[in-house]
């Protein structure tokens, strides 16, 4: 009896574990066979064609990789052929090049969620067409997704920062249109990420500063536009590029670990800094194509392992020194059509042909015909175009400026202000009685509230006005200390002062006429709030110095603008 119960154990426990784990695959594989259905059957799928065994079993090959853990599907990369790239995609099937109009990418993601236990996920040129779904974050076990080559757009979705163990992110060659976001350092582990030859537009996100374990950031072919941002907190980052994109800000300081940057078909400005003298593991340095001026800092030829520097189509000037070095490993390097002077370094007039050195479009001293004249490589001034249009906004800002503040000055002195002068007294009186620390009447600080409100009604991101006390200024001019002093005009001083915070303002002082009613003043100091534009010098707020009440003759008024360097609009046309 004993044994025949011990049988009867033994069969329920097949019955009920061995079929089990068998059953597992089963629907593993019809997930897989499903998904080259909706794929519609790619040639690198014919292999499952009449294939009754295990899927995970396959050989792999470069087309298709399947790799199994414990009966489920832990890796699965398809690459399709599909590699036509067009330059423009507008959310609909093509023929021939993208899956059918009947593919939904919706039901294709859908299906691939039900392969829970996938760490990588790699389909690449199968035609994959529409917006990436963010129900793809389900696929939270995911440390590798590469969707490269296909025809995506729109924008990455933000659930897919639950995908928490993602080390590789790889969107290359689809047509995501929208702003690389800004969320990306909520990827904790990401090492990888790369987006290039897509449409992204804006700038590049500051918090990417904040994926310290980055190895590599590839943005390359898009739209980016404005500053680049201060990677020096990437120290693990080998590899930046950011070819062909818009950016056009000056060159940041650079994490010390780079091997290689690629920053070339963009609109940088300004010098290359020294600090990439530092980048001792620097490799391949690709700067072309952009508004660099300056000279070349000679560190950069001698690093240690830089083997290819390209400085080519830049503005670069001046005239190299003919004892630089080079770095014993530099094979290729690119000076042509800059703004160089002088004669090549004798460690770039290539004797050897151990070192490839392009030159020509610069003005050097040797008699080849590829050399300009001397005067193409004059540089005007020590202005480049980007400070002469700085200059021309702070100019116009600075007449927009004057004008605004005469328009005040004039309304302050020249309205009559008829017989206001009691109530005036009662407001400025009011101070004393007050005693506020900063000595400002209650009336002007509500005044100051009404204005800092209008201000943030008006426009999102405009400095917002505020009361500035007297103490405030004083600190902030060095008790309007005469070093700065920046101008008189016919309605007073103008000092250059340092808030607390660091900002620099001017100050302007005017004398509060006796005439002129405080009450009055409120309407135009109002009317001032609101004036918000690119062009126009901001206004940040106004404070007062009602020490004198008892002669409102002596009391002063700031008001406290936005710094403007670069001097006056008078010295500017005048030259
Ligand atoms: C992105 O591209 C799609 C398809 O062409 C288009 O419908 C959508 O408006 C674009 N989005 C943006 C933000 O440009
Ligand atoms: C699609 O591609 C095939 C093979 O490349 C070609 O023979 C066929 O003409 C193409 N069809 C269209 C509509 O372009
Ligand atoms: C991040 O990576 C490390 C090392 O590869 C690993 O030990 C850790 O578990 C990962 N963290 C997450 C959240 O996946
Ligand atoms: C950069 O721009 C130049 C001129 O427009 C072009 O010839 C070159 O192919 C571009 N380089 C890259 C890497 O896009
Ligand atoms: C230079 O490159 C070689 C290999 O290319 C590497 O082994 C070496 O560590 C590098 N040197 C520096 C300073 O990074
Ligand atoms: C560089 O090469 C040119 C042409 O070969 C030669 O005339 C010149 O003297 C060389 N300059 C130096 C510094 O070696
Ligand atoms: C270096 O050699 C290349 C190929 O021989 C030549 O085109 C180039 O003009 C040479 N450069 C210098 C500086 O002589």
């Amino acid at each position: 009896m004993g044994y025949l119960n011990l049988l009867l154990l033994v069969v329920l426990l097949w019955v009920f574990f061995i079929p089990s784990s068998y059953e597992f695959h089963p629907s593993q594989t019809q997930v897989l066979l499903q998904i080259r259905k909706l794929l519609e059957y790619p040639s690198s799928l014919q292999t499952w064609e009449n294939y009754y065994g295990d899927l995970c079993n396959l050989p792999k090959s470069a087309h298709v990789s399947i790799t199994c853990q414990d009966s489920f599907i832990t890796e699965l990369k398809i690459m399709g052929d599909k590699l036509v790239k067009v330059s423009e995609f507008h959310g609909f099937a093509i023929p021939n090049m993208t899956l059918s109009e009947s593919f939904s990418i919706d039901s294709f993601v859908t299906t691939l969620t039900r392969l829970t236990s996938l760490k990588v996920l790699s389909l690449v040129s199968l035609g994959i067409w529409g917006p990436l779904p963010d129900k793809i974050h389900r696929l939270y076990s995911l440390e590798l997704l590469d969707l490269s080559s296909n025809f995506m757009y729109g924008s990455i979705p933000p659930k897919i920062s639950r995908l928490v163990k993602l080390h590789t992110l790889t969107l290359d060659s689809n047509h995501f249109n929208d702003t690389v976001p800004d969320w990306l350092d909520s990827f904790s582990n990401l090492t990888i990420l790369s987006l290039k030859s897509n449409g992204f537009k804006g700038q590049i996100p500051f918090s990417v500063s904040k994926i310290k374990t980055l190895t590599e950031l590839v943005l390359s072919h898009n739209e980016l536009s404005g500053k680049l941002p201060d990677l020096s907190t990437l120290t693990n980052l080998h590899l930046l590029d950011i070819i062909e994109n818009h950016l056009d800000s000056e060159l940041p300081v650079m994490p010390k670990e780079l091997v290689t940057v690629l920053l070339s078909n963009n609109s940088l400005s300004g010098e290359i800094p020294e600090q990439f003298g530092e980048l001792h593991k620097l490799q391949h340095l690709d700067l072309s194509f952009n508004h660099l001026r300056g000279t070349p800092p000679s560190v950069l030829f001698s690093l240690p392992n830089i083997s290819y520097l390209n400085l080519g189509f830049n503005m670069l000037s001046g005239s190299l020194p003919d004892e630089l070095s080079c770095g014993d490993k530099l094979g290729y390097v690119d000076l042509s059509s800059n703004k160089l002077i002088g004669q090549l370094p004798s460690c770039l007039n290539n004797t050897s042909d151990k070192r490839y050195v392009k030159f020509g479009g610069n003005c050097l001293s040797r008699d080849s015909q590829d050399q300009h004249e001397g005067s193409h490589c004059l540089i005007s001034g020590k202005h480049s175009r980007g400070r002469d249009i700085a200059v021309l906004v702070a100019v116009i800002s600075g007449a927009v400026l004057v004008m605004v503040l005469l328009g005040l000055g004039v309304l302050l002195l020249c309205k009559r202000c008829r017989s206001r002068r009691t109530q005036e007294q009662h407001v400025l009186s009011k101070n004393v009685q007050d005693n506020t620390p900063t000595g400002i009447s209650s009336e002007l600080l509500a005044n100051a509230r009404f204005i800092s409100q209008a201000a943030k009604l008006g426009t999102q991101g405009a400095p917002v006005c505020r009361l500035f006390s007297f103490e405030e200024l004083k600190e902030a001019t060095n008790n309007f200390d005469s070093s700065r002093f920046l101008g008189e005009g016919s309605m007073g001083k103008i000092y250059k002062g340092r808030l607390e915070n660091g900002t620099y303002v001017a100050i302007r002082s005017l004398s509060l006429v006796k005439k002129c009613s405080i009450l009055n003043l409120k309407a135009k100091l109002d009317l001032l709030s609101k004036l918000h534009h690119p062009h126009l010098v901001g206004f940040l707020g106004h404070g007062i110095d009602g020490s004198g009440q008892d002669d409102s003759s002596s009391s002063k008024i700031f008001l406290v603008y936005e710094y403007v360097p670069n001097g006056n609009y008078r010295t500017h046309l005048s030259g």
